[in-house]
Parts: structure tokens; C-alpha cells; sequence
């Protein structure tokens, strides 16, 4: 197995995303509360260009807004409950700007994998905007933190915006030739889908020099499947669960 130097076995995913509402700040912290030492969580852009935490491009299944991300700026979108969709217990819940998890991960000491998660169009602007948010926020304390993106053009343009940033490739497609995709944009790892994990596939990584790390993986079987064929770390949505069942 290829070592990834601080970047732990387990990563947080989108926060604790199976155990409270994904992308919000109750989600980091609680990440933080069963152990998790780094999260990962999607990041795009809103009409205003201001890099806020969401996974889709449109408000509907988090929030209790509807439409386009990309259509909203952040003053509308900051109305919008984002816990209320997951249980009465986080109603109230904001969508956090980037700034604010970047304010919660340096008060609680967490490390982050930032996913570049575009919305359709806006790719280079937010791989530019995003990368560059990072690299003025990002506290000296924590480990150096990990952007990624499915998106190529998102991660070129996070290289050229702030070099120094190490980025990782996300694989999505069992054909993608994640070879030229990681040295186009500079890769220093490579991020792939737990169900297009073979054998094959993990010594190629090893083989090509990358740190492999897999996503998404909730059950302890699939973890130590993933750690044997040489998987350095795992995205969980219950990095708790993951960390206590792995011992
Ligand atoms: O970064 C790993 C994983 O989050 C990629 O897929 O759709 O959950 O953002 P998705
Ligand atoms: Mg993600």
C-alpha cells in the first residue's frame, strides 16, 4: 500500500452524512464527535459567486428551497433550512458557506478533502474561486488540506489558481482513463468508487504511484476489502461506525 502522509484510514463523509443532515456544519461536528479527523464535503458556487457547501445543483433534497443553486445568491440561499429535509432535531440548520466550515474545521482541528463539485457551466470558475478561498483560509495548525473534483477543467483551474493545494482525481467511470486524467491536472492521488475497486485497478494505482482512496464505504466488510487491495483511505457516511468496527 501506497502511504498518504496526514490523511487518515477514515474521512468523513460529506461530514457524517448518515447521521445528520450532509454539507451542514451539525454534520462536520458530529463527524467530529465519533473521531473522524478529516471530512470531506462538496463545494460550488452561488449566483454570486460565493463558495457554499452542497452536493446537488439544485436546492430541492437538502433545503427546503427548490431551483438551481446557480440561480440564487447567497443571501437567498442563506434563508433556506437545510436541516428540517432530515428530522425536527436540526430544523434551523443553515447551508454553511465555505468560510464558515473552513472557521469550524480550524476551531475543532479537522483536516479536509474539498470536493470541487461545479455546477454545469460554472467549472472553472469554481475550481478558481474555490482553490483560492482555500488557500487564504486554510489554517497553518491543520494538516494540508486535499481538493478534488470529478471535473478536469474544475481541477486545472485549481492548479493554476493555487499550486501549492494538492489535488486528487475522482473516478466515476469504471472506463475513464484515469491515468491521463490524473497527470492532466496534476493529481496527487486518485479517488475511486468502492464497487470499481478490482484488484487490477488498485496495483495500477500503486503501480502508476498514486495513493488510492475509495468512496463511499459503510459497512466493515467493504472496508477491509478495500484496505486489502490497498485502498490508503475510505469516504464513510459513519466514519464513527467505521473507526470503532475497524478496531
Ligand atoms: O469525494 C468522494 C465522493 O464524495 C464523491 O461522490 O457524489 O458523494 O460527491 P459524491
Ligand atoms: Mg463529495
Amino acid at each position: 500500500m501506497i502511504s498518504f502522509p496526514a490523511v487518515p484510514r477514515v474521512i468523513g463523509h460529506r461530514g457524517s452524512a448518515r447521521l445528520a443532515p450532509e454539507n451542514t456544519l451539525a454534520s462536520i461536528r458530529r463527524a467530529h464527535a465519533d473521531g473522524a479527523r478529516w471530512v470531506e464535503f462538496d463545494v460550488k458556487l452561488t449566483a454570486d459567486l460565493v463558495p457554499i457547501l452542497m452536493h446537488d445543483d439544485t436546492l430541492d433534497r437538502t433545503t427546503n428551497g427548490t431551483g438551481l443553486v446557480a440561480d440564487l445568491s447567497l443571501a437567498r440561499i442563506a434563508e433556506l433550512d437545510a436541516g428540517s429535509w432530515w428530522g425536527p432535531a436540526y430544523a434551523g440548520e443553515r447551508v454553511p458557506t465555505f468560510a464558515a466550515a473552513l472557521h469550524l474545521l480550524s476551531r475543532l482541528g479537522l483536516g479536509a478533502n474539498v470536493e470541487i463539485k461545479a455546477c454545469p457551466g460554472f467549472e472553472v470558475e469554481t475550481g478558481r474561486v474555490v482553490a483560492t478561498a482555500l488557500a487564504n483560509g486554510w489554517q497553518a495548525h491543520l494538516p494540508p488540506p486535499l481538493l478534488s473534483s470529478f471535473s478536469p477543467e474544475a481541477l486545472e483551474a485549481a492548479a493554476e489558481a493555487a499550486p501549492l493545494i494538492r489535488r486528487g482525481m475522482l473516478v466515476h467511470d469504471r472506463r475513464a482513463e484515469w491515468r491521463e486524467l490524473a497527470a492532466r491536472v496534476g493529481a496527487i492521488s486518485v479517488h475511486i468508487f468502492h464497487g470499481f475497486v478490482t484488484p487490477e485497478l488498485a496495483e495500477a494505482t500503486a503501480k502508476a504511484g498514486y495513493p488510492l482512496l475509495a468512496y463511499t464505504v459503510n459497512d466493515a466488510a467493504t472496508a477491509r476489502r478495500m484496505y486489502g487491495l490497498g485502498a490508503c483511505a475510505l469516504f464513510s457516511d459513519v466514519p464513527g461506525y467505521l473507526l470503532t468496527a475497524l478496531g
